[in-house]
């Protein structure tokens, strides 16, 4: 037996499927209601549960009418803490790095509004809706402390989602005593809910101590493994069905209360249970982006240079939990400086933890960071495209480390040039329109970390050359479902339509975290790598096979194209797939890959996705009425598996730029600490109506180091312009520098 033939990275990267602008497989499903979101599931004998949530922000509860609640007709049980059965697993521990402390019914306290104080399963969802609205809750009310001002502030806190509460290199202090000038301002972000399309879902039913779950699921094996500590059971024994998402953003990669307070009642009726939160629930046990107070500080020598930068960012987190939103590492990678420092505190509330939400800690700290660069250079008299090129990082300025490849400097060009940059007058207020608005241009540099988790994929050939390819990765709405399948079916030498492919369930490998924008490079790495393990296999039998056109195509190898082996040597020489099955009297043929970074170069490079932001804004003079006209963004992040959803992906994230710029904010009642805006009539996200004419350009970019297929992510980058951008554009044509988000009318005027 020979050695199994390895190919060649660059001998399989340009796949017929890659790189092809693929609309969504998953499109037609989904628009006929084909497509089975978790609430769609109706297992015989459903149970529906309703929560009973907190109408005040800390206290606890004093009474609950659970007599009159159990006795409404169709009500079944009413689950409050004098009777919530044991669990395996306390809901206040912290079993592993990315798990968070829940409310699950284990006593009266109130930590926040909307906390799950009860749990009411009935035979129809009105009976439990209506059961919930009897229990009429009393309680003992203390002072809520939801704002900055009332907030506890906790100093040098661990930010949330990795890196430490202080990084810093250079001298900061003798960066600032020796620059000519120095700009400090405070910028204020506010809380921001996920407010997917979807709600969070679950049905639940037990069979012995085996349990089944359909729920929208960013992280299928962690949450697998999370419930199944909960419940006392091996992990082997959750299955877990989570094929679509309607939207996730970081909310449905965490367990929270409410699944597992349906998973025990399910367990605890000896029925299937169906729990499905009202929008007004997501506001509190899901996760939310947390308000921010970002203090930067510039320091700048005569050409506009800068000679210090510091970022602190002091992050609103929940009295019980440590998630804080790791803002001020936004400065750490992007800008040239001598001296950095980032900086992180806490300001605990009595609020809902918050957690990951789309771009998390780039998008407040970068809306920040942004705005500042561009007031620095306004001071400096420079125009801020030339003056964040004059600050250009050729190395990673907090590590010193060469970037794995960085095409920032193209993303500007191009950009400017498809903007029209270069005719932006210097100064404010220059610019107005035909209609008499005022005209304003800014821009932001966009950057996010291109991280990579582990994931495991499966591959089968079949003897009619066709395949299988599984890994339990998810589609969140961004087209996973479609980029995936192009990448299996590359590594597989196939056309995407002789592909089955096989995702978002516990019983297939591990497909990674669907976030942190790594899903396509992890989960679309796995698969790739077992097409190509099945190949590697396949063309050890075909060139040790006499009868077969390769044998012994030796260490020339062979190439999988169009379902057949093709010798490199001559490539007039090749075999049908499965004509080297049947010969071998194979009926399948497996394999598998792993998707993670080598380990090597993750230590020697810094892996960045970059961009270039530009925003035009029209500005009533009377009103203060904003209109974001245009936004052109430039984006290089590596290889372009599909360009159609890439943009896409990047048109949603610039899109949530301009909801940050303009539009959300959740806002608490200060003496109650009720959240009063908690419905998406009250809680403003951008319409079609406040959306622009947008570009999204994509900059051709090789990265050798990033992994064997040079992926990115493009998932959150879109946001971190943005954001700056729009603000920038408004002090361009008001004059008026707004440092608090969202932009007002009252801010302007
Ligand atoms: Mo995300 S915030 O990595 O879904």
């Amino acid at each position: 037996m020979t050695e199994p033939l390895t190919l060649a990275p660059s001998q399989v990267r340009h796949g017929s499927n890659s790189g092809q602008p693929m609309t969504r497989r998953d499109g037609v499903l989904k628009v006929t209601g084909a497509a089975t979101y978790a609430a769609d599931t109706h297992p015989e004998g459903l149970l529906h549960a309703v929560t009973a949530v907190s109408g005040i922000a800390r206290g606890r509860v004093s009474f609950l009418d659970v007599a009159t609640a159990k006795a409404h007709p169709g009500v079944v049980e009413v689950i409050t803490p004098a009777n919530r059965p044991p669990l395996a697993q306390d809901p206040d521990s912290k079993p592993g790095p990315f798990s968070f402390r829940m409310d699950a019914l284990q006593n009266d306290r109130v930590r926040y509004p909307n906390q799950p104080i009860a749990l009411v399963v009935a035979e129809t969802l009105e009976a439990a809706t209506e059961g919930a609205r009897l229990l009429a809750p009393r309680y003992e009310a203390e002072p809520a402390r939801v704002g900055f001002a009332d907030g506890l502030p906790e100093p040098a806190a661990t930010a949330g989602v990795g890196g430490p509460a202080r990084q810093e290199t250079g001298d900061p202090e003798a960066g600032f005593a020796a620059a000519a000038q120095v700009l400090e301002a405070r910028y204020e972000t506010p809380g921001q809910y996920h407010n997917a399309m979807e709600p969070h879902a679950i049905v639940a039913q037990w069979e012995g101590d085996h349990l089944t779950i359909d729920m929208p699921n960013q992280a299928i094996a962690l949450s697998q493994a999370g419930f199944a500590a909960f419940f006392g059971i091996p992990p082997e024994n959750v299955l877990l069905r989570s094929p679509f998402l309607g939207g996730g953003f970081g909310s449905k990669a965490i367990l929270a209360g409410p699944q597992v307070l349906a998973i025990l009642a399910a367990r605890m009726l000896g029925r299937p249970v169906k729990l499905v939160l009202t929008r007004a629930q997501m506001y509190g046990p899901v996760g939310h982006r947390g308000a921010t107070r970002q203090t930067l500080r510039l320091g700048m020598d005569h050409e506009g240079r800068l000679t210090a930068l510091e970022h602190h960012a002091v992050s609103a987190t929940s009295t019980f939990d440590d998630f804080i939103e790791p803002a001020a590492n936004a400065s750490l990678n992007l800008y040239a400086s001598p001296a950095i420092l980032a900086r992180h505190d806490a300001m605990r509330m009595d609020i809902g933890t918050p957690g990951p939400m789309r771009a998390p800690g780039e998008a407040s700290g970068s809306a920040a960071l942004e705005s500042a660069i561009d007031e620095a250079a306004a001071a400096c008299g420079i125009d801020p495209l030339e003056f964040r090129l004059r600050n250009y990082a050729e190395t990673d300025p907090i590590s010193g480390k060469p970037y794995s490849a960085k095409s920032l400097r193209a993303c500007y060009a191009r950009g400017a040039e498809a903007f029209g940059w270069a005719g932006r007058p210097l100064a404010p207020r220059q610019m107005r329109d035909a209609g008499g608005q005022l005209v304003g241009w800014g821009m932001g540099s966009a950057l996010f970390p291109a991280p990579m988790f582990q994931a495991q994929a499966r591959a089968e050939l079949r003897a009619d050359g066709t395949a299988v390819v599984e890994t339990s990765g998810v589609d969140m709405g961004q087209g996973a479902w479609t980029v995936l399948a192009q990448l299996a079916a590359d590594g597989l030498g196939l056309d995407i339509d002789q592909v089955t492919f096989n995702s978002g369930s516990s019983t297939l490998p591990s497909g990674g975290i669907a976030g942190g924008s790594g899903h396509t490079a992890t989960a679309g790495g796995a698969l790739h790598a077992a097409g190509r393990d099945v190949l590697a296999r396949l063309a050890d039998i075909a060139t040790a096979d006499p009868a077969s056109p390769l044998f012994g195509a030796g260490n020339a190898g062979v190439t999988g194209r169009d379902g057949r082996l093709v010798r490199n040597d001559d490539e007039s020489r090749s075999e049908a797939y499965a004509d080297i099955m049947a010969r071998a009297g194979l009926t399948t043929l497996e394999g598998t890959g792993t998707g993670a970074r080598d380990p090597a170069n993750a230590e020697a490079r810094a892996m960045f996705s970059h961009g270039a932001v530009f925003a035009e804004v029209k500005v009533d003079p009377e009103l203060g009425q904003v209109r974001v006209s245009r936004m052109v963004g430039a984006f290089a992040a590596g290889r372009i598996i599909n360009p159609r959803l890439t943009r896409s992906q990047l048109y949603g994230g610039m899109i949530w730029g301009l909801s940050f710029a303009l539009h959300e904010e959740a806002l608490h009642d200060r003496r109650s600490g009720k959240l009063v805006n908690a419905d998406l009539a009250g809680y403003h996200v951008p319409v079609n109506a406040d959306t622009p004419a947008m570009e999204a350009l994509l900059i051709d970019e090789d990265d050798p180091f990033v992994n064997d297929l040079g992926i990115k992510g493009v998932g959150e980058i879109g946001i971190t312009g943005s954001v700056g951008a729009i603000a920038n554009a408004i002090w361009h044509a008001t004059g008026v520098r707004v440092r608090r988000f969202p932009i007002r009318i009252e801010d302007i005027l």
